[in-house]
């Protein structure tokens, strides 16, 4: 395959918050994940520090919380304060214990070094709640909630500049779901009432690609937003665990980026797509596992519903697919880094995140390695790029269709701060090297970093380290150099 550029046909420099993450209170994110009171590995705050050194070795940009579906029953108020009442979780049908809340939060988002992103209670919770909680972290010392804050022992506000209204409230599985019209009422007032408190800050409104949903959240609170919220799990494995073998989970990067599309259609319809941005603040390959709860009909004992949840934990499940899909992600946004503006894995630490926590340490599974790659390899201004003889290959669909799928997939960017240009490119082939010819003009040294893995069924696990970056010293950079690429592999190909 070729590969040409135009380094004058910029296509915009990447937001950071592309490399965005996500934590819910769901299973062993929180308890037992990034926070681990007791356990040696843990600061006097009780923040396991290996799992922050390692999400600061990935610069995560922000940190979206508390949820996902988790927040549609979550009130703020009971895990602020020192008295935490633990209250039953609605959503995932846990005792939530309230010992981690919006102070310990804002503490974690400032030892990790990244924005907090606070995603508010629009299911059972109301504009007021919302509001107060703005109060709660913005307001210097007006107000109860304010004093509240500076009673806890924070004299300064946190500051946050990124707020959600809502979670998914458009689906039948969320606590509060509503109809679009309820949507729009209640996201206007809420924005409304969020913007008064404090005009600064950052909002979104959760959405999807549906049109009706979208025109009467736009049409009426529209005024009020920043950016969109949009979520996407590809492999739909919430009730079965079952997961899409390699060659499904690369039939799922065909048209990746057909949510972005709709959406941003519709924001330039309606004149909005220089005012909002899209935060695509909740994606995945899979979806969590988590049986008998997103359903009408509620799974019966624990063992139908919860100790399932620990099947999320299996590391030998997230192999060179998970990573390639990852790749091939990041590349759709940056792509589209003109309307797209944040992402957000779901989760980073557990279930089907980067980072997996336990007793005695972490494992980085495989797609931790791609963010590791591309936040500190790739540049922020994306270049216009296209290919000659892109190699096609029929790949078996998760329903065993033989479905036509791209087998590379590349990026090109540049640096705002200086020469040079980082090329990613994924091959998605499973069995087959590929190659790509460099067909334009560069200068520098070529380096070429990637991750390939023995096979496409490769993983890391506690005492297994079988995925990690290699790197390779390609010489100077000639137009036409060709370069291999492994198969089921994501590369890095850094000219400077
Ligand atoms: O499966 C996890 C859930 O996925 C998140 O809580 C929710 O936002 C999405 O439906």
């Amino acid at each position: 395959m070729k590969l040409y550029m135009n380094r004058h046909r910029v296509i915009g420099r990447r937001d950071p918050m592309l490399y965005g993450h996500f934590i819910e209170h769901f299973h062993r994110q929180i308890y037992g994940g990034v926070y681990d009171p007791g356990n040696p590995l843990s600061d006097e705050d009780g923040f396991r520090t290996d799992v922050i050194e390692a999400m600061r070795k990935i610069h995560v940009p922000i940190l979206r919380w508390p949820g996902g579906c988790f927040v549609s029953s979550y009130h703020w108020k009971d895990g602020v304060g020192p008295e935490r009442t633990p209250q039953f979780d609605k959503a995932w049908r846990v005792e939530e214990p309230n010992t981690f809340g919006t102070d310990e939060y804002i503490a974690l988002c400032r030892k990790i070094g990244c924005q907090p992103y606070i995603c508010t209670n629009a299911g059972t919770g109301s504009a007021e709640e919302m509001s107060d909680w703005v109060e709660y972290c913005n307001l210097p010392q007006e107000g109860s909630y304010a004093k509240q804050r500076i009673r806890n022992g924070h004299t300064e506000p946190f500051d946050v500049k990124y707020w959600s209204i809502g979670n998914e409230n458009y689906g039948f599985w969320e606590i509060g779901a509503k109809s679009a019209a309820e949507w729009a009422a209640l996201t206007t007032e809420a924005a409304k009432m969020m913007k008064h408190v404090d005009p600064r800050i950052e909002l979104t409104a959760a959405a999807l690609t549906d049109l009706d949903w979208n025109i009467s959240l736009l049409r009426s609170c529209g005024k009020f937003l920043d950016w969109i919220s949009i979520h996407e799990y590809w492999d739909p494995i919430h009730n079965t665990n079952e997961f899409a073998d390699y060659e499904a989970s690369m039939v799922y990067t065909n048209d990746m980026g057909h949510s972005v599309r709709k959406v941003r259609g519709l924001l330039e319809a309606m004149g909005l797509e220089k005012q909002i941005r899209i935060a695509f603040d909740e994606w995945n390959l899979r979806g969590w596992y988590h049986p008998g709860v997103h359903t009408v009909q509620q799974a019966l004992t624990k063992e139908e519903y919860l100790l399932p949840r620990d099947k999320n934990d299996i590391n030998s499940q997230y192999t060179m697919a998970d990573a390639v899909f990852t790749a091939c992600f990041l590349n759709m946004v940056n792509r589209n880094c003109d309307i797209v503006g944040m992402a957000n894995f779901a989760p980073v630490v557990n279930t089907r995140g980067c980072i997996f926590t336990h007793e005695n340490g972490i494992v980085l599974r495989t797609t931790y390695h791609v963010f590791d790659l591309y936040v500190n390899l790739l540049g922020d201004t994306v270049i216009d790029a296209w290919t000659e003889d892109l190699p096609c290959g029929k790949l078996r669909a998760k329903d065993g269709t033989p479905t036509d799928t791209e087998l590379l997939d590349v990026l090109v960017t540049a640096f705002s701060d200086r020469p040079g240009t980082a090329v990613a490119v994924v091959n998605k082939d499973p069995e087959k090297t590929q190659s790509i010819t460099l067909s334009f003009e560069a200068e520098g040294t070529v380096t070429q970093y990637y991750i390939s893995g023995n096979s496409t069924e490769s993983y890391n696990d506690i005492d297994r380290t079988e995925v990690e970056p290699g790197r390779r010293e390609l010489g100077t950079f000639r137009e036409g150099m060709e370069v291999e690429l492994l198969p089921h592999s994501v590369n890095i190909l850094q000219i400077i």
